[in-house]
């Protein structure tokens, strides 16, 4: 495939299960950590994402659908009625733009902390097995 061709299938119109698309490039989820300590989306956040609009989709950053999910710093939620909420402004901001938003929705399990639980319990998960690696409280996104 030429790149002329490549760049010409790379930004025509795709139909993702009945789902119009204007171009075949998508954005991958990326934490940022932009959503303050009460994990609650913002004008900034509805800035990034309108900027990056011209891709066929957006797939939001991983967020947190209970309290006991989190496990990063600063990265938004969707357990409270205030969140849901201010995720509109970042929903309309793509959608004027032509461009579909999906959220990634995130429970960190056993990659959480207990510093992220409440009262520093031990974070829940699907299992008992042990997380390989170390796990870093990243604060620079
Ligand atoms: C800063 C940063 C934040 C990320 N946040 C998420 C995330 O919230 N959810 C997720 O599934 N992947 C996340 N990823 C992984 C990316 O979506 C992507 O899969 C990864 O960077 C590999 O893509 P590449 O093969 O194009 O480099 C993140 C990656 C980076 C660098």
């Amino acid at each position: 495939m030429t790149t002329q061709t490549l760049a010409t299938t790379l930004l025509s119109p795709f139909d993702l299960a009945g789902l119009p698309l204007k171009n075949r490039a998508a954005m991958a989820p990326l934490t940022r950590g932009r959503a303050g300590k009460e994990r609650i989306p913002n004008a900034l956040m509805a800035e990034y994402y309108a900027q990056r609009a011209s891709v066929g989709l957006i797939i939001a950053e991983a967020t947190a659908i209970s309290k006991q999910a989190n496990g990063w710093l600063n990265s938004p939620g969707i357990y409270s009625e205030e969140q849901a909420q201010a995720w509109k402004q970042v929903v309309d901001a793509v959608h004027a733009k032509g461009t579909p938003f999906f959220l990634q929705l995130w429970h960190s399990g056993r990659s959480s902390h207990s510093s992220f639980q409440e009262n520093g319990q031990l974070p829940v998960s699907a299992s008992a097995i042990k997380l390989n690696g170390k796990c870093r409280l990243n604060t620079e996104f």
